[in-house]
């Protein structure tokens, strides 16, 4: 069987790694290129995490780059056709919910490509976030659907999916992590810059719903900044983040010289270096979908600056909260984290670092 892999964006790769190492398994079963659309390029966003994750070079780099939803997923389209046609493969893996997940769909499909996905059925019902509708896009368009718990079962039974299309296999980002654990704790990097083990904050925010508007932006901030005077906050800024606070003339928030001290910004930081903040924080702040999933794992407490998740497992057996991006919410949460009010939570069925395992069978 002839696959291609797709991956795009800086979370499809820790979800495409165990994938690949699992078809490696089985030379005589597989041939498989990796196909890499450009949609993430910088080094930090994209080379840093093929070096750790130990991924394969891309076979073929379609370098679309950054542009607006709709160029980027014509030029995603447009791109990948030629490489379908002039590789044939039997199947396409697509992984997440990003615009390449949905562009990379609808090509192979139309060309008569089967197409597996691997985290299908997730919904947040926002269809204000661009990955809903990647999401509702690409899984009623594909052959096999790989689904990370039971509730995605059945948003895809309830949406009409046939039965025979879904498997529940687990989550492939946690096998990555489960891989990864033991590595990224020995890195000495939370030492070295100072921070002490639980007496720290790890923040992500990109969500265009939370950085694209300055009054909503200011306001996260002000409420970061109160969390920041208890407790410091290291904050890898993602680029459309950055690019909206240097807009909005609010760097001043920001200290990018002492990690020790309030909210500390530093550039993006790769898979191991974050997975190795992560597993000893206090608390996660996150607008992210993965670091919802990741932090159950750790057992770390999860603040989620959304008012909704499409990964609800997470607060229900989790250590997630949604708390959306109103100042005093996040503020209260967090004081609550600090007096030691937190959700100690389980690890989702099948979350156990053998998905990518299960999928490959199902595939044979
Ligand atoms: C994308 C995904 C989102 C995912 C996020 C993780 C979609 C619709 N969104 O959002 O689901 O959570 O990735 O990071 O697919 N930029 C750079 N360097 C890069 C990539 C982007 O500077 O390597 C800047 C550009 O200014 C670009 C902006 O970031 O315009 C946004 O990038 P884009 O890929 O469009 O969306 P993300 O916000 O990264």
């Amino acid at each position: 069987m002839k696959i291609i892999n797709v991956a795009g964006a800086r979370p499809n790769f820790m979800k495409i790694a165990p994938v690949i190492e699992a078809l490696k398994r089985y030379p005589d079963r597989f041939s498989h290129l990796l196909v890499h659309t450009g949609q993430h390029y910088d080094d930090k966003m994209s080379r840093v995490f093929f070096e750790d994750l130990g991924l394969p070079k891309p076979d073929i780099d379609l370098e679309v780059g950054s542009s607006s939803h709709a160029e980027q997923t014509a030029r995603i389209m447009m791109a990948f056709e030629k490489v379908c046609i002039a590789e044939r493969p039997d199947l396409v893996i697509v992984v997440g919910d990003v615009n390449s997940t949905m562009a990379c769909t609808i090509t192979a499909k139309k060309l008569g490509i089967k197409v597996a996905h691997v985290e299908a059925g997730l919904r947040s019902r926002d269809m204000t976030m661009p990955e809903e509708i990647n999401r509702l896009c690409t899984d009623v368009l594909c052959d096999y659907l790989f689904t990370t718990d039971r509730v995605a079962n059945e948003n895809l039974l309830k949406e009409g999916v046939p039965e025979d299309k879904i498997h529940f296999v687990g989550n492939v980002m946690i096998d990555t992590l489960t891989k990864h654990k033991a590595k990224a704790k020995n890195l000495k990097l939370q030492q070295n810059l100072g921070l002490k083990k639980k007496n720290y904050a790890t923040l992500t925010l990109h969500r265009p719903s939370n950085v694209d508007d300055k009054g909503t932006l200011l306001g996260i901030l002000e409420a970061l900044q109160e969390i920041s005077n208890k407790l410091p906050i290291v904050f890898p800024i993602h680029p459309r983040t950055k690019k909206m606070v240097d807009e909005f003339g609010l760097a001043h928030f920001f200290n990018s010289v002492n990690p020790v001290n309030g909210l500390w910004v530093t550039e993006p930081l790769g898979y191991l270096e974050f997975l190795h903040l992560n597993m000893d924080a206090r608390m996660i702040l996150t607008d992210s979908g993965g670091l919802q999933e990741e932090s159950t794992v750790l057992g770390v407490p999860c603040i989620t600056l959304r008012d909704n998740t499409e990964r609800p497992i997470t607060c229900t057996q989790g250590t997630n909260e949604l708390v959306g991006n109103d100042k005093e919410r996040i503020i209260d949460a967090a004081n609550r984290v600090l007096l030691g009010d937190v959700a100690t939570g389980r690890v989702p069925e099948k979350w156990d670092g053998k998905t990518a395992d299960r999928i490959i069978r199902i595939l044979m």
